[in-house]
């Protein structure tokens, strides 16, 4: 059992929170506008979530995943303190909305080698980005052969324990590489992004080796 933080309590987090409850971790959500803000949304999400402001979440926890627009997560990162240490899961993509003209202009650089020069005590590992929210929501747990979760990063321990996680969750974890490499391929527009299913790990794997 480990205490999962989230930096975002939108679309994203919601869809994670009782999954990962089911999973069998506890939850601490948080936003920019405080604990109080959320408890509504606590309510309707159950047990096992809490709410905390993104300072206490990110001193409560040693996994925190982002779930911010764009735009807003550099602030969002300075404003909770110390990342030192944290295994950081960036599920956050350079874009406003689902509109090809809504993609955000960062140079060649992969967005979560964009996220990792914000935490550079922390360790990024890329996973939950590359599908629209409602494919990972109805994929996880998958039925039958689990659905196959594309991931990424250079710190083999933190990937380890993201794997772990991507299999609490009911899911088969994929590693695609390097937050480099395969952070761009499970980019947005990556050749690994948009299918709009999770795919069965056979396929995944096959499809990971024809674009490397
Ligand atoms: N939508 C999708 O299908 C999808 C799929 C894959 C990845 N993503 C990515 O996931 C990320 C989150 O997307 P979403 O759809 O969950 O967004 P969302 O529904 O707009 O939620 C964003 C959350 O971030 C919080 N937030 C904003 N500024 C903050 C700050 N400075 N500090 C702390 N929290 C802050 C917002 O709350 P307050 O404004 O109250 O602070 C809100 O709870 C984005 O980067 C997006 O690109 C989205």
């Amino acid at each position: 059992m480990m205490t999962i933080g989230i930096l975002g309590a939108g679309k994203m987090a919601q869809m994670l929170v009782p999954k990962l409850v089911s999973g069998g971790h506890r939850v601490i959500i948080s936003n920019s506008r405080g604990a109080q803000s959320l408890q509504p949304l606590i309510q309707q999400l159950g047990s096992g979530v809490t709410a905390a402001d993104p300072q206490q979440m990110l001193a409560e926890v040693d996994v925190v995943i982002l779930a911010t627009p764009w735009e807003k997560t550099p602030a969002a990162i300075a404003a909770a303190g110390s990342w030192a240490g944290k295994v950081v899961i960036d599920a956050t993509n350079n874009r406003r909305g689902p509109r090809p003209e809504d993609l955000i202009d960062i140079g060649d650089q992969g967005s979560s080698e964009v996220i990792a020069k914000l935490v550079p005590e922390a360790s990024v590992v890329k996973t939950f980005n590359y599908e629209p929210i409602p494919i990972f929501a109805a994929g996880l747990p998958a039925e039958g052969d689990s659905g196959a979760i594309f991931f990424s990063g250079d710190d083999t321990q933190a990937k380890e324990k993201v794997a772990q996680l991507i299999r609490d969750l009911g899911g088969e974890p994929i590693d695609a590489g390097s937050l480099a490499e395969g952070g761009k391929l499970h980019g947005m527009g990556g050749s690994l992004s948009l299918k709009l299913k999770l795919l069965a790990p056979k396929e995944a794997k096959v499809l990971l080796s024809s674009v490397r």
